[in-house]
C-alpha cells in the first residue's frame, strides 16, 4: 500500500507585540524608507517576557490539531525546525512534546537555518512514505529576537519572532507532498552564525562583551546566494515531480527579503501573483517564515483542493530546500459550536494535565531511596 503524506491540519501564533520600522529608528541608525525599500518590511512581531520558542510552537501546534480535528495523542512524531530553540539541549521538540501532551510522539529538532521547516517536512515525509509514521506535527518556530543584536542596523531590522505548524498525516488517496530537495554548501558557513554559545566557542563573560552570541551575517553574499539558489530549487522540485511551472498554482517562498523573492519571480518568468508575500507584517522569522505564510494562504484561501503548491527556502549553513505539494484531503467538518470548540480545549487541557502529573512522578521518583 502506498502512502502519501497530506496536510491535515495548519496553525500559527506570533506574538502580540508589534515593532515597527519607525520604532527601529528610535533605537539604531536606520529609517523606515530604507527598511521598506531594502526588504520589504514594514514590522514584525516580537516575543514578550512570557512568549518563547516553545511556547509558541505549543500555541501553533495547537491550532494546528484543532483544524485536523486529532488529539495529541494521536501524533507520532514531533519534528521542530528552529536555529533559536529554548535551549542548546533538550530540543524545543521535546518541551512540545510535553506542552501537547503528545505522549506518544518522538520528538527532535532540526537546524538547517531557515530552509529548516522544508527539511523537517521532508523527513515527516519520508516518515510517513516507509510506514515509520502515520501523523507528525511539524513545525517551524523562532524567537530571533532574542539573538539578535540591538545596536546592529545590518541585522536588528530583518528578523521577528513567530511559529507556524503543520499536522501531517498519512492516506491512501495520491496527493500530499509529491517531492522534496534538500541542499547545502557548508563552505558558506561563516556567512550567517552565532559565533559564540557552542563547543566551539563556549559562552564566556568574553564573548557576551564581545556580542558574539548574537547573530553575525555578510548580508549581500546570502543576498546573492539566496537569488541563485531559490529558482533553481523550484525548477528541480517541479521536475522531480514531473511536472511543469505552468502546472503551479502558488510558491511559498521564505520570506527573507521582498527582492529575493521578486529577483526569483523574474528568474522564473511569472507573474507577481505566483509568489506568496506577507513579509511587510512578519519580517524575516527564519524557519517559521515558510510555515507562517502557508497558514496565511491556506485562511485566505489561496489555495484550493488540486493546487500545487512549492515551498521554497534558504538559509544559514548555507542550506537550500524546496517541497512540491498536491493540496486537499477531505477535511474534517470543523462546526465551530460550542460544544466542539469546548471538546477541543478539554482534550488539550486533560493532555497538559497528564504530562503534568508524569512530571511530578518523575519528581517523586528522585526523592525516592534507592530499590523503591
Ligand atoms: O533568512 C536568510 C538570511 N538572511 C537574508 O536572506 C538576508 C539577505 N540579505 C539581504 O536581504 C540584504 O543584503 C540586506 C537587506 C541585509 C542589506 O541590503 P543591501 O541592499 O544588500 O545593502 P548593503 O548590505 O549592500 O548595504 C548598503 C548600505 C551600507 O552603507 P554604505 O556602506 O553603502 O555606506 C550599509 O551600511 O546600507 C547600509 N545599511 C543600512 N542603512 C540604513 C545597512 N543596514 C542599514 C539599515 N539602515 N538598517
Amino acid at each position: 500500500m502506498t502512502r502519501h503524506a497530506h496536510i491535515a491540519g495548519w496553525g500559527m501564533y506570533v506574538p502580540q507585540l508589534v515593532l515597527t520600522n519607525d520604532d527601529l529608528a528610535q533605537r539604531v541608525d536606520t529609517s523606515d524608507e530604507w527598511i521598506r525599500t531594502r526588504t520589504g518590511i514594514v514590522e514584525r512581531h516580537i516575543a514578550g517576557p512570557q512568549d518563547t520558542t516553545s511556547t509558541m510552537a505549543i500555541a501553533a501546534g495547537r491550532a494546528a490539531l484543532d483544524r485536523a480535528d486529532l488529539a495529541p495523542g494521536q501524533i507520532d512524531a514531533i519534528i521542530v525546525a528552529t536555529v533559536s530553540g529554548d535551549y542548546v539541549t533538550p530540543s524545543t521538540a521535546c518541551l512540545v512534546q510535553a506542552g501537547l501532551g503528545a505522549s506518544s510522539a518522538a520528538a527532535f529538532d532540526i537546524s538547517a537555518g531557515c530552509s529548516g521547516f522544508i527539511y523537517a517536512l521532508s523527513l515527516a515525509h519520508m516518515g510517513i512514505a516507509s510506514g515509520q509514521w502515520k501523523t507528525v506535527m511539524v513545525i517551524g518556530a523562532e524567537t530571533l529576537s532574542r539573538f539578535t543584536n540591538w545596536q546592529d542596523r545590518n541585522t536588528c531590522v530583518l528578523f521577528g519572532d513567530g511559529a507556524g505548524a503543520l499536522v501531517v498525516s498519512a492516506h491512501e488517496e495520491p496527493g500530499g507532498i509529491l517531492a522534496t530537495r534538500l541542499g547545502a554548501d557548508g563552505s558558506g558557513a561563516d556567512l550567517l552564525r552565532i559565533p559564540a554559545g557552542g563547543s566551539r566557542q563556549p559562552a564566556s563573560a568574553e564573548s557576551v562583551t564581545a556580542a558574539q552570541h548574537y547573530f553575525q551575517m555578510d548580508g549581500s553574499a546570502v543576498y546573492r546566494f539566496a537569488t541563485r539558489a531559490m529558482p533553481a530549487a523550484v525548477q528541480e522540485v517541479v521536475k522531480a515531480a514531473g511536472l511543469t511551472l505552468q502546472d503551479v498554482d502558488l510558491i511559498i517562498p521564505h520570506q527573507a527579503n521582498v527582492r529575493i523573492i521578486e529577483a526569483a519571480r523574474k528568474v522564473l518568468g511569472l507573474p507577481e501573483e505566483a509568489l506568496f508575500v506577507n513579509i511587510e507584517r512578519y519580517g524575516n522569522t527564519s524557519a517559521a517564515s515558510i510555515p507562517i505564510a502557508l497558514c496565511e494562504a491556506a485562511d485566505d484561501q489561496l489555495i484550493n483542493d488540486g493546487s500545487h503548491l512549492v515551498l521554497v527556502g534558504f538559509g544559514a549553513g548555507l542550506t537550500w530546500a524546496a517541497a512540491i505539494l498536491r493540496w486537499g484531503i477531505p477535511l474534517p467538518a470543523r462546526p465551530q459550536r460550542w460544544p466542539y470548540r469546548q471538546w477541543q480545549r478539554l482534550r488539550f487541557a486533560l493532555a497538559g494535565i497528564r504530562m503534568r502529573l508524569q512530571r511530578l512522578l518523575h519528581l517523586l521518583a528522585r526523592h525516592l531511596p534507592p530499590g523503591n
